[in-house]
């Protein structure tokens, strides 16, 4: 009984919490929204293309010139996103997490508007600018979201809360892929404004973020400022008594104090990050190279070959299991991404058994949108919601940014590649391109099972002490345990 009147106000949810986390995930919906938009309205854009083009030099635009000026417009938004989230670093040690987002918005702005009177200032030029600087803006945001999130969030809620950032992805993918219908804003005169849309979003989180504390974590370890972080933690958690926090960030600070100043090189150099640095980066890769967007960016034609007769409906399909999943999904971390990693591998299997036998067996296409769902659905368990959030835990204050700007820049690396690729993997394989993904799966299977730590309910103070002791100790047996200062018990850190 005692212990759970202790444990209460840990995981006490303020309504003020819950404001400032969703103030912070309309960065999230912003990055959904932008990767699913561009997909309903290809047709329509490519018409602009290639009208605009005769317009102007007075001879049509050749179908491969299309093509190439299609696809540059669809990748150039990865490039801004690799750019953009290498730039998070930077930016957050400068303005802090919260003007940083405010100021990110300004690229929203300027991108969406950009895209928005493309039409009528008769302008494919536009249309791929406003892509680039939506992109670098939906970089940003994959770092900015996440670590402000993780930052302000009770380290018992850390998880649940880290998961709505995927929630506001996948919500954002859905709310594209409706707008996007032809009968919405997907037609040929509206979809300007569908691409400019994304303006709305930033202007609310504009106007919300300035009653938003700066990260506690920032004000106290970075700006010094005692009693501003005390005053936004008690605001925050919804209790007077935060010692306990203020504890464990100073011995954040001294530690940060003694460490060398974090660049992204001293991320590989020091043996105490190294470890965490590779799982940070390879469940990016999981994450990505999972063929998630693969689906994604490609389901229509994916279902169109499977013999489904409106595969714009399974694509919408796909975007409500991948929400309701993201949704129903429980807060742990490590065995949740072998679970989904898993359960996407024996999706993909059943995927090709399907795609390949349908042209023989038309009931086939059926578990063909099945495979796709339970791909989907297995992703949201883990490996959709856990490598965003899971950095920001690995890592303590002074490493944390230049570690997620090389976990951010590693993830839309992936997802370019991917964009990229698979369109001509598909023209090699046939069915059977899913079945890359499925080795890839196994391998980040097997990669996670044996380096991977748990760092749910730990601080985290105690989660980069695991790795210290791990580094100093790295001829010793596998689990190490932690002596936490927080006046916890000790923690194994050992991924069993
Ligand atoms: C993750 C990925 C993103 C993908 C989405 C699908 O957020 O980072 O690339 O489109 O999940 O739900």
């Amino acid at each position: 009984m005692q212990q759970l009147e202790d444990e209460r106000p840990r995981k006490r949810v303020t309504p003020y919490l819950l404001y400032c986390v969703s103030t912070a995930v309309i960065g999230s919906l912003q990055f959904g929204y932008n990767t699913g938009v561009i997909n309903a309205p290809e047709q329509k854009l490519r018409e602009f293309f290639q009208n605009v083009y005769l317009e102007r030099y007075g001879s049509p635009l050749t179908p491969e010139a299309t093509t190439l000026m299609w696809s540059f417009a669809v990748a150039i938004f990865s490039v801004g996103g690799m750019v953009g989230s290498f730039s998070v670093g930077s930016l957050v040690n400068r303005f802090g997490r919260r003007k940083s987002m405010l100021i990110s918005n300004i690229l929203a702005v300027l991108g969406g508007g950009l895209m928005g009177l493309s039409s009528l200032s008769r302008s494919f030029e536009m249309v791929v600018i406003g892509r680039l600087i939506i992109g670098l803006f939906c970089g940003l945001c994959t770092g900015l979201t996440p670590m402000y999130v993780g930052e302000i969030s009770p380290t018992a809620l850390r998880g649940a809360f880290g998961t709505l950032h995927q929630l506001g992805v996948v919500i954002g993918i859905l709310v594209a892929q409706i707008f996007g219908l032809e009968s919405l804003l997907g037609s040929s005169n509206l979809w300007p404004l569908l691409l400019a849309l994304t303006i709305l979003p930033a202007v609310l989180q504009t106007i919300m973020l300035p009653f938003c504390p700066e990260s506690p974590r920032y004000l106290l370890i970075v700006l010094k400022q005692e009693e501003e972080a005390r005053k936004a933690l008690v605001r925050l958690h919804g209790r007077e008594d935060v010692s306990d926090d203020i504890q464990e960030m100073k011995e954040e600070g001294v530690k940060m104090a003694t460490e060398k100043k974090a660049t992204v090189l001293e991320l590989f150099r020091s043996p105490v990050y190294r470890q965490p640095i590779i799982i940070a980066i390879v469940l990016q890769l999981s994450q990505q190279l999972s063929g998630i967007n693969a689906v994604f960016y490609y389901s229509t034609g994916i279902f169109k070959t499977a013999g489904v007769t409106q595969p714009i409906y399974a694509t919408i399909g796909a975007g409500v299991v991948n929400t309701v999943r993201t949704f129903l999904s429980p807060a742990g971390r490590r065995t949740l991404h072998l679970i989904g990693l898993a359960g996407m591998a024996v999706s993909a299997l059943v995927m090709t058994i399907s795609l390949s036998l349908v042209k023989t067996n038309e009931s086939l296409s059926y578990l063909a949108i099945v495979a796709v769902f339970a791909f989907v659905a297995s992703f949201e368990m883990g490996p959709g919601p856990i490598p965003w959030f899971i950095v920001a835990e690995l890592f303590s204050q002074g490493p944390r940014p230049a570690a997620m700007a090389v976990a951010g820049c590693s993830n839309w690396t992936a997802n370019f590649l991917v964009g990229l690729g698979f369109p001509r993997l598909e023209e090699l394989c046939g069915p059977y391109v899913f079945l890359i993904f499925m080795v890839l799966l196994i391998l980040f299977f097997i990669f996670t099972y044996l380096k991977v730590p748990e760092t749910k309910g730990l601080t985290f103070d105690q989660i980069t002490d695991g790795f210290a002791n791990k580094a100093v100790q790295s001829s010793g047996p596998d689990a190490v345990i932690v002596s936490s200062q927080t006046g916890s018990e000790p923690v194994p850190l050992s991924p069993t």
